[in-house]
């Protein structure tokens, strides 16, 4: 961690509401400021997948977190959440996501139900969504509503829940036991 990261980003860390020792999923995670922030944190099991569908962004994460990966803690994955399987083992027990929008302009094609079948039980979802005030997120939409109308068609989650109070708009739901 060698720069201060995004407000964005800095807000959403402490939401996740981390031990260290989660194995963990970002879902559009370039170009892992995210990922630099929680490395750190990580012990004992504690693990980062970070996906992303760009290139690109794959290339980034890898090369801001390559300590990280060279140690072990961070796995690079190049691939769209769209066509993630829902193989066993369900092995994370958080998955998160910043600003990656599929899950309210496409509710059919973002996949909640592979994801839920990633998570193990009890594991958590959490959605973010804004960069600060002043930035529209909202404006126009109430993206918290179909957010968590995408998560609640999907059978293996519960407990959703929006909050939309502050910057950040989180939107979470937890694995069925
Ligand atoms: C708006 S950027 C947000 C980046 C970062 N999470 C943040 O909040 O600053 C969205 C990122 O999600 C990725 N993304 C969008 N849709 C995706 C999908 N269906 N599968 C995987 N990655 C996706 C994009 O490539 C991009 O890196």
């Amino acid at each position: 961690m060698s720069e201060q990261p995004p407000a964005h980003i800095a807000r959403l860390i402490p939401r996740l509401e981390l031990t260290g020792t989660e194995r963990i999923l970002e879902l559009g995670a370039a170009p892992g400021v995210a990922v630099a922030e929680i490395g750190p944190i990580l012990s004992g099991d504690g693990h980062v997948t970070a996906l992303d569908r760009s290139a690109v962004g794959a290339r980034r994460i890898r090369e801001r977190n390559q300590a990280l990966v060279d140690a072990g803690r961070v796995s690079v994955v190049e691939q769209d959440l769209t066509t993630l399987a829902p193989e066993p083992p369900s092995r994370f027990d958080l998955i998160f996501a910043s600003n990656v929008n599929v899950f309210w302009t496409h509710p059919r094609k973002a996949n909640v139900d592979a994801l839920a079948a990633l998570l193990a039980p009890g594991g958590r979802l959490r959605l973010f969504y804004g960069y600060g005030p002043g930035d529209g997120a909202g404006s126009g939409r109430d993206t918290g509503s179909l957010v968590a109308a995408t998560l609640r068609a999907a059978a293996g989650l519960a407990d959703v829940t929006i909050d939309g109070a502050g910057p950040t708009l989180q939107v979470s739901a937890r694995k069925r036991d």
